[in-house]
């Protein structure tokens, strides 16, 4: 069977996770490799539709994913995750109850990601009609020890992916 692991993004709302996600998913399906993303936003319309962005909620979210990521990849399935998973205590508990946890800083400055505003959401956020933003009122802890770091202001979304491949090659998931 085919090596499983979890690669989980995370990074500010607008950093590039999902699209970063979802150029690398045909790259590592052309490996031969089976592949599932759970993206934030398509998890919170169903596995945590009900949730808010209060911290607990987020934390139940993250374990959620966590939780069927590692369901998928002890199956031989490459687990993609996309959320922002703003705490670092919850990501490292996430990466405690995984044996092949492979975790991706998207990093972007925050003017960046409010600059892109692909959703309108940080527009909102500034306007105060949507409170407890993350980054704007709301925390995101850097990881301090990521695999890979993708710096989405500097480097394509070509080069990210990859920086990713190459880093995955070295640990020996591909
Ligand atoms: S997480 O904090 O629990 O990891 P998740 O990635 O699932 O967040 O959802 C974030 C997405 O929800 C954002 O990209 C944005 O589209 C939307 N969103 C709505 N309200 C907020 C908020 N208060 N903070 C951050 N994102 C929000």
């Amino acid at each position: 069977m085919e090596k499983g692991f979890i690669l989980w993004f995370t990074g500010l709302s607008g950093s590039g996770k999902t699209t970063i996600s979802k150029a690398l998913e045909p790259e590592l399906k052309a490996r031969g490799c089976k592949v599932e993303i759970l993206d934030g936003d398509v998890v919170r319309t169903h596995l945590s539709k009900g949730l808010g962005f209060s911290k607990e909620d987020r934390d139940t979210n993250i374990l959620r994913i966590g939780f069927v990521a590692n369901l998928l990849s002890r199956n031989g399935v490459v687990a993609i995750t996309a959320a922002i998973s703003p705490y670092q205590a919850i990501r490292d508990e996430v990466r405690a109850r995984s044996s092949n946890f492979v975790e991706v800083y998207v990093k972007a400055p925050l003017e960046v990601c409010e600059a892109r505003d692909v959703k309108g959401l940080y527009a909102k956020a500034r306007a105060g009609e949507i409170k407890g933003f993350t980054g704007i009122d709301d925390p995101y802890e850097e990881p301090p020890n990521p695999e890979i770091i993708c710096y989405t202001d500097g480097e394509s979304v070509a080069e990210s992916v990859t920086k990713i491949l190459s880093k995955l090659e070295e640990l020996g998931y591909i």
